[in-house]
């Protein structure tokens, strides 16, 4: 069935749980969806899973619509998020219109995601009011990992706390459809999620209190183990069977037991032979 940004607003009103997972190339893209996943997001943290960045810092809009594009082509049915990139919407509400649009018109996306609270939101209601859905993003944001100081919860304390609340409210009220909350209490997130009437909350780190959850492929596949953040849990151990599989194809090759017959094509021998006769 196709999903859109309307799957969000009916699974918020009838408290239905949403999934969502990365992806970054057109052969992922399709398996989740073959296993039916409620969206996919064509996060920045490519930078990190699939270009061996430390941080999402140095991802383009180029890198984005790139693979943004594979994506919808192995997704064509379901929601697709584009993250927009460090300081692709930072700069100015021209420069952020322009790269949401690019990422919808070249990337082929269906919405934008946008790291930032209350502060952004006046930018974010012009994007939305252009017709480009936007996913807020609060909690911890990885493009401001600098200001942060590393990759820790956010919201603990009182005043931090309720700049969470309000930033969601007020992207909310900016007309998000959604709203990320990364790493975050799993109590503060449940009652953010209780009172965002229709943006639905999408957690990843946050309890399974939020309407929706996301996680990088990669992580819950098994697949990436440059760090393992406590919330990630292994679905299965696709790094390990990759391992293994490739050690297979090495000793099959190395012992001349692959390819084997079935796997070869045929020549008829006469035309073997005169070709043997001819290049002799
Ligand atoms: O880039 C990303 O993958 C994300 C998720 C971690 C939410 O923003």
């Amino acid at each position: 069935m196709k999903t859109t940004v309307t799957t969000y607003f009916d699974a918020k009103k009838n408290h239905e749980k949403l999934t969502m997972l990365t992806a970054y190339d057109y052969s992922t893209a399709k398996l989740l969806a073959q296993a039916g996943v409620d969206s996919i997001l064509v996060g920045d943290s490519l930078g990190n899973v699939m270009l061996g960045y430390d941080d999402t810092l140095s991802v383009t809009v180029e890198d984005m619509i790139h693979h943004c594009a594979a994506v919808k082509r192995g997704a064509p049915d379901t929601l697709v998020v584009c993250d927009m990139p460090f300081m692709s919407y930072q700069t100015s509400d021209y420069d952020a219109l322009v790269n949401a649009g690019r990422l919808m018109k070249e990337g082929h996306a269906n919405a934008v995601k946008i790291e930032g609270g209350a502060k952004l939101a006046p930018r974010i209601k012009k994007i939305v009011d252009a017709g480009i859905p936007v996913c807020g993003h609060i909690g911890l944001t990885p493009q401001s990992i600098n200001a942060f100081g590393g990759y820790k919860v956010q919201g603990k304390s009182l005043e931090a706390g309720k700049q969470l609340v309000y930033d969601a409210m007020a992207l909310e009220e900016a007309g998000c459809f959604a709203i990320t909350l990364e790493c975050v209490p799993f109590d503060l997130a449940a009652y953010i999620t209780s009172k965002l009437k229709k943006a639905a909350t999408i957690g990843i780190g946050a309890g399974n209190e939020t309407d929706a959850q996301v996680l990088v492929y990669a992580d819950m596949l098994g697949m990436f183990s440059d760090y393992v953040p406590k919330f990630v849990k292994h679905f299965a151990e696709v790094g390990k069977e990759i391992r293994i599989g490739v050690e297979e194809y090495s000793k099959a090759v190395k012992s001349g037991s692959y390819p084997a017959t079935e796997h070869t094509y045929k020549i008829d021998a006469e035309v073997l032979q005169a070709i043997k006769d001819a290049t002799k």
